[in-house]
């Protein structure tokens, strides 16, 4: 348990988050790999002010916070988090309907950054909204998902994803337009130093300097997407080729946090060709190999499965095994796409 979190600071939260908050809690319980150590505090805030509360005194005190959605692409250490574990999908409930507008040509759509991606991939075919088909099957929220820029070989976040209202850690919430925003592969930055930021009711630029610490990552309340009018017919017959794809192709039924590592760039040897991470793991010869109850799928070697009551130590021991056999066979460094948080055992 954290030194700081004192008996006062416990009853300080309890009377904050009433039932919604535990001590020592199994992050275990709250990742999609099944495994993970305990959390001094998991807090799951059930409205923005209580979320704004919660984060003002964590800061005011020095108590490290850390920010999870879904917990589906998460791995959480065995010896757990230190400070507070803050879940997002009550108080950005995602069960709130999307806003739509329509410009011309196009529709935007605002969700609550709780929302399950797949419900919002699920709201736009519904509706013939093309441009959200290329996240179907990616678990977890819409606000993760945009902090990851998730994607898959059809397209990621970046490509349909207009604006974010994010709230600062001094309580303000700002709008964040996309080119305010840095994408990359499979990652967000934020550029804080020169970003110019309006609130809705202030309209000006304002220089701000925030770093990108852990104290001081803005947390992504909703987003707007641009979709596309299209004939939902066929977007629900293209919809369902990709899932049966994914389903045939991946090992979606068991427990892990989707590929485990990024798709290297270029791969070059003898000119320019290109590998995927799993295709490099499976050349290998790892399909199959277990540490533990850990298991490197035999279905698709980029996913790392909890076959049987696993330890997060089980998972990192075979991820390294893969970065270390790619890199001595092929000369390359894979790099994990899977957040590894928290400390070890
Ligand atoms: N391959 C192998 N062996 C394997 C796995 C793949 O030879 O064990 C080969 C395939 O035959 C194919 C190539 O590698 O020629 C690429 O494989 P795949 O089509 O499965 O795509 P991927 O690059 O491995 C990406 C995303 C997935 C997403 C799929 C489908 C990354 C790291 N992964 O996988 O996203 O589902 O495309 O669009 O970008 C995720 O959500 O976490 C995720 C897995």
């Amino acid at each position: 348990m954290n030194i700081n979190m004192d008996t006062d600071s416990k009853k300080w939260l309890t009377t904050l988050l009433g039932k919604n908050v535990r001590f020592d809690e199994p992050m275990s319980g709250h990742t999609s790999f099944r495994v993970g150590g305990l959390a001094d505090v998991y807090a799951a805030p059930e409205n923005l002010e209580t979320l704004k509360a919660l984060i003002s005194w964590a800061m005011q005190k020095s108590i490290q916070y850390t920010i999870i959605g879904g917990g589906t692409n998460l791995l959480v250490r065995d010896g757990g988090i230190r400070g507070i574990v803050i879940v997002l999908t009550k108080c950005l409930d995602g069960h709130k309907l999307p806003r739509t507008e329509t410009e011309k040509d196009r529709v935007t759509i605002t969700v609550r950054a709780g929302m399950r991606l797949q419900n919002l991939c699920r709201f736009a075919i519904a509706d013939g909204l093309k441009g959200m088909n290329f996240a179907l099957g990616i678990p977890g929220t819409v606000g993760g998902a945009v902090r990851m820029n998730a994607g898959t070989a059809y397209g990621s976040m970046e490509t349909a994803l207009d604006s974010v209202n994010v709230l600062l850690p001094t309580g303000q919430v700002r709008t964040v337009g996309k080119k305010d925003m840095d994408f990359e592969y499979r990652k967000l930055s934020w550029n804080f130093h020169d970003l110019p930021l309006t609130t809705k009711n202030e309209n000006r630029t304002t220089k701000h300097k925030t770093q990108n610490t852990k104290h001081s990552q803005p947390v992504i309340l909703d987003g707007k997407f641009t979709l596309y009018p299209a004939d939902p017919e066929k977007l629900k017959k293209e919809a369902e080729d990709i899932l049966r794809i994914r389903r045939k192709k991946q090992p979606t039924k068991l427990p892990s946090a989707g590929c485990f590592f990024k798709n290297p760039s270029l791969f070059c040897k003898n000119g320019v060709y290109r590998k995927s991470a799993g295709e490099l793991i499976d050349l290998a010869g790892l399909k199959g190999k277990r540490i533990g109850g850990a298991e490197i799928s035999p279905r698709h070697a980029n996913f790392i499965i909890n076959r049987d009551r696993a330890k997060a130590a089980d998972i990192l021991a075979l991820a390294e095994l893969a970065r270390e056999t790619v890199s001595e066979m092929f000369d390359v460094k894979l790099e994990p796409e899977v957040k590894i948080i928290g400390e070890q055992e």
